[in-house]
């Protein structure tokens, strides 16, 4: 029987590592076509590589999310190569959290940029494709950071909390076009995310939390294979989960 994820043209930003990364096997797994897009081209191609010679089809970007022309060639690359896009899981993005009187300016321009502006710019790639085939799925990743503010990740959760706003007005404003929109929020997972925090302090305390609650990458794969694989009809809006262990 068909999963509605075999065939599917499927492009992920922040595929390089973590949520990205696992959710490109599972789908690839799943027997859909994947095209990766993150800046560290090398593990890219290498991932690439691996899921080509497990008979999957994929396609390696490199992209920078904070630079509109680069989403636009990783989208429309898709679109040349396979002909269509049903995906784009607009996945990159960093959380080096610190209070905000430590004036960590570059990193706040930096989330906006990446967490924000990438997603934006993930959007403005393949809706104008969406809208010509009259279908197809945006999955947008918040976190619990995007549900709660937390002292100390103000900044971080103000990007989070933007993730679902754009993707909540994004989700009635594309009804004409039968497009589904999902907004995955996950709680601690165990990724690279927490190296791009600068402050030791702050890395400690975090990186203590992970050790103690994160559950594997796979779990955030199966949010989105779920989401994707319910019937064209079923439009699976949100998706908020957490380790058990997590209370936060
Ligand atoms: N792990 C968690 O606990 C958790 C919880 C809630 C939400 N999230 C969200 O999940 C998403 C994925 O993070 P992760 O946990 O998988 O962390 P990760 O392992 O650090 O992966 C982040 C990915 O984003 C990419 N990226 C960063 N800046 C980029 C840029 N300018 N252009 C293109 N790609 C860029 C990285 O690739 P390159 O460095 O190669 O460019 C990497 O592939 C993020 O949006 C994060 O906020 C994670």
């Amino acid at each position: 029987m068909n999963n509605n994820i075999e065939g599917k043209v499927v492009v992920i930003t922040g595929a390089s590592s973590g949520l990205g990364e696992a959710t490109a096997r599972l789908l690839s797994a799943e027997r859909a076509v994947v095209v990766l897009g993150a800046r560290r081209v090398e593990r890219l191609k290498k991932l690439a590589d691996e899921l080509t010679a497990k008979g999957g089809k994929a396609l390696a970007i490199a992209t920078d999310v904070t630079k509109r022309d680069d989403v636009k060639k990783l989208v429309d690359s898709a679109v040349e190569k396979f002909g269509r896009i049903d995906v784009m899981l607009n996945n990159a993005g960093l959380m080096p959290q610190a209070p905000l009187e430590r004036l960590k300016i570059d990193e706040w321009d930096r989330m906006i940029d990446v967490n924000i502006k990438g997603v934006l710019y993930g959007i403005a790639a393949g809706l104008p494709h969406m809208k010509q085939q009259k279908g197809g799925h945006f999955i947008n990743v918040s976190s619990v950071a995007g549900h709660k503010v937390v002292a100390g990740g103000a900044v971080y959760c103000a990007t989070k909390h933007a993730v679902r706003a754009l993707s909540e007005g994004l989700r009635m404003e594309v009804k004409p076009y039968n497009i589904r929109t999902t907004i995955i929020s996950p709680g601690a997972v165990a990724t690279e995310l927490p190296d791009s925090i600068t402050e030791p302090d702050v890395a400690d305390r975090i990186n203590k939390f992970y050790k103690d609650v994160a559950i594997p990458a796979d779990s955030f794969a199966r949010a989105v294979a779920f989401a994707i694989s319910q019937p064209e009809d079923v439009d699976i809006n949100e998706i908020l989960f957490r380790p058990t262990r997590q209370e936060l």
